[in-house]
């Protein structure tokens, strides 16, 4: 059998269509890739000649591998079908991110978590992604006793209806035009910031984005005990989430050596130089891969704390980048097996 069977659900959305083009970027080995979508979109022809499929139990038949980005609801019904007609699940959606039998996997930080898979590994949030590939190589040298963590995270987290908003409104208001009642969120975004990214759930004080980084960043750091604070806000950026955090450690650490140390980690790049203005902005790390960080500083009110400013792509690392590097993972750790679940035909 000469390379995987793959199946890119929610094939048509802003993740997935970055996933069928990082799969074709980045060579990963497919002998066939099927996308699916909802019923609105089947029988439509994506780049490439690829034809929308629907979801049903005869079609999803036969994948060694499928990469799900088509909301939570989706994945908690169709992934456990995928998985057990034989494919390996790579979910997007937080359906699945705190199961204990389901690994949470960033590449660069516990890739050693997806031997224990059960047949389905979730994809962490875009804004815990990104900060945890920068945070990781500080926790191995000086141990993260607390974080906090203001976030200015960007519409295309949301999904594509939330980018059109942003336009829409943009254009309305530029042009002195009302704008039609907002639907993506709670309140007008454009030319404003909502301290409101997610959702409240009911009694709770903090959003599900909120807790989402709070626990998924224990998980995947492998340390309950780091104590994190979080206020994620979004703001009318298009792209590109951005993160002010504080970084109070348990042993001391110095900017110098947080400089060196994230220099030299894999899916990092520092941009530090505040005296030229060099410090990585949204606008210029969308379509990048790395993770960016900048403005690393002491903490003037706490000698064993660091501020920095983490930016990236949550297309990208924080969603269809990390999914690729994932199924690749899988791949050279020989934990999918092409052919092994019985043909659709
Ligand atoms: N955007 C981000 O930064 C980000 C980051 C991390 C994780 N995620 C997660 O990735 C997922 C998708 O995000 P997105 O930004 O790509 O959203 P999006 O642009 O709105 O796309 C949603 C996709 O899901 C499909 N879909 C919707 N309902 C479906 C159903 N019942 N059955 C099958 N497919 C269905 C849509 O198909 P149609 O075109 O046919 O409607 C579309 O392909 C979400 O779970 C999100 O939480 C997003």
């Amino acid at each position: 059998m000469n390379g995987y069977r793959v199946a890119v659900v929610g094939a048509t959305g802003q993740v997935g269509t970055l996933m069928l083009t990082l799969l074709r970027e980045r060579a990963f080995p497919a002998r066939e890739i099927v996308p699916f979508a909802s019923a609105r979109s089947v029988g439509r022809e994506l780049e490439g000649g690829l034809v929308v499929q629907g979801l049903d139990e005869e079609s999803i038949q036969g994948f060694d591998l499928a990469l799900f980005s088509a909301g939570g609801s989706t994945s908690g019904e169709w992934a456990p079908r995928f998985a057990d007609a034989g494919a390996v699940v790579i979910d997007n959606s937080s359906r699945w991110r705190m199961h204990e039998d389901v690994p949470l996997v960033v590449s660069e930080v516990n890739p050693e978590a997806l031997a224990g898979h059960r047949g389905i590994v979730a994809n962490p949030n875009c804004s815990t992604m990104q900060m945890v590939v920068a945070l990781a190589p500080l926790h191995r040298e000086a141990g993260i006793e607390r974080l906090v963590i203001s976030t200015y995270q960007a519409v295309s987290g949301t999904g594509k209806r939330a980018v059109e908003e942003l336009l829409d409104q943009s254009h309305a208001l530029l042009h002195q035009r009302d704008i039609a009642p907002p639907d993506a969120y709670a309140h007008q975004i454009a030319f404003n910031a909502l301290p409101h990214a997610g959702l409240f759930a009911a009694g709770d004080d903090h959003t599900d984005e909120e807790r989402k980084l709070i626990n998924e960043t224990r998980r995947i750091l492998g340390d309950q005990a780091i104590r994190v604070s979080a206020t994620c806000v979004r703001v009318p950026v298009l792209n590109g989430h951005s993160e002010a955090v504080n970084v109070q450690t348990r042993r001391n650490l110095s900017p110098e050596r947080a400089r060196e140390l994230l220099a030299g980690a894999p899916g990092v790049s520092v941009l530090d130089d505040p005296s030229a203005a060099l410090y990585p902005l949204a606008i210029d790390v969308s379509g990048r891969d790395e993770v960016f960080v900048g403005r690393i500083r002491r903490d003037p009110g706490h000698e064993r704390a660091l501020d920095l400013w983490i930016v990236a792509d949550n297309l990208r690392k924080g969603a269809a980048l990390n999914a690729v590097q994932i199924a690749e993972a899988l791949h050279g750790r020989g934990l999918v097996q092409a052919g092994r679940a019985p043909s659709a035909a």
